[in-house]
């Protein structure tokens, strides 16, 4: 079993128009609602891999139904524990004039203590029986930015390795507790580290030095680019050439799901790069956001180039 974090659930809507015209009226021609959220991702991701794998995150009582009904059929179990307050809608704008999507997050409910603290209790005693265990995204309101730190640690003392996909003061503050894995995107790793990343020489050195730093396993998604990973003593750069890319939103999620899966299979760590970059690519090729299908992952993944750099 692989345990998910993924607390600011979201129910988010694809809004589909011809042109966005920013201080005008746009009537969207189809919107249509589906569970969201960067943990919801991940762990669709491995269900789509034949993983058995559940979900901890918030849910108001308008929407549980629908989660547990769409996750269910994805194969996830979902732990929802539930906000009086709504759980919080997320846009994508899909432009057909443009291809472009604008996406507008709300920060999600102000969360009381008590269902904070169901929320971090639920995930630590699912993680505790887990091969491994997940954390990603923001966190609704309320939460302290040592949250995933916390989190992290408690796991290191209970022996379950936890991977961490987080950005901002989240992200900074759980690289301090050395997480089994971050996987941060070009713009993640330059907040972290203070280094610009404009190539994937650049990330690279920016991994290996987080890697040195006490962290197991770095890998820093570069969109396009691919994905470099570095454990500190070895470093792989995995990508995919040219693709007919249409959504490449939540890819870095799909990632995150594949290298959960290729961990917990305990593949070589060059194939466990291979197989995040394949989920993350397949979801880039279809239209919807962090719903990724395993023939389109088994149709990328013989298409991965990755090579080990010195
Ligand atoms: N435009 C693209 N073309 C090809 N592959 C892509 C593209 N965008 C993403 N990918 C694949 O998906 C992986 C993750 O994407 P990216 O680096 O954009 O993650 P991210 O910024 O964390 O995304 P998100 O937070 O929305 O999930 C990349 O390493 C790459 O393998
Ligand atoms: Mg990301």
């Amino acid at each position: 079993m692989i345990t998910v974090g993924g607390f600011n659930s979201s129910l988010d809507k694809a809004l589909d128009l011809e042109i966005l015209e920013p201080g005008t009226v746009n009537r969207a021609r189809d919107a249509r609602p589906y569970p969201g959220g960067k943990g919801l991702h991940v762990a669709a991701t491995v269900a789509a891999l034949g993983e058995p794998v559940c979900l901890v995150g918030l849910i108001d009582a308008a929407n549980r139904r629908l989660f547990e009904d769409r996750l269910g059929a994805r194969g996830v179990e979902f732990h929802g524990v539930e906000s009086a307050d709504p759980i919080r809608t997320c846009l994508a704008i899909q432009e057909r004039g443009t291809g472009r999507v604008t996406e507008i997050l709300e920060p999600g409910p102000q969360l009381d203590a008590d269902t904070r603290g169901e929320l971090q209790a639920r995930f630590l005693s699912m993680a505790a029986e887990s091969t491994l265990a997940t954390l990603s995204g923001s966190l609704p309101g309320g939460f302290a930015d040592d949250t995933y730190a916390a989190l992290v640690s408690a796991l290191r003392d209970a022996g379950v390795r936890c991977l961490v996909d987080a950005s901002g003061g989240l992200l900074r503050a759980a690289v301090g507790a050395r997480p089994f894995l971050i996987k941060p995107n070009r713009d993640e790793i330059e907040a972290v580290t203070g280094a610009t990343v404009a190539d994937p020489e650049a990330a690279l050195a920016a991994s290996r030095t987080l890697a040195a730093g006490g962290i197991g396993v770095v890998i820093v998604s570069l969109g396009a680019a691919g994905a470099v990973m570095s454990d500190g003593v070895q470093a792989w750069h995995a990508w995919v050439p040219a693709l007919d890319v249409r959504n490449p939103v939540g890819s870095g999620d799909c990632l995150l799901g594949g290298v959960a899966v290729g961990l917990a299979r305990g593949l070589d760590l060059e194939d466990v790069v291979r197989l995040g970059v394949a989920c993350g690519t397949a979801n880039a090729l279809s239209d919807e956001t962090g719903w990724v299908r395993p023939e389109d992952i088994d149709a990328v993944l013989p298409r991965v180039r990755c090579h080990g750099v010195a």
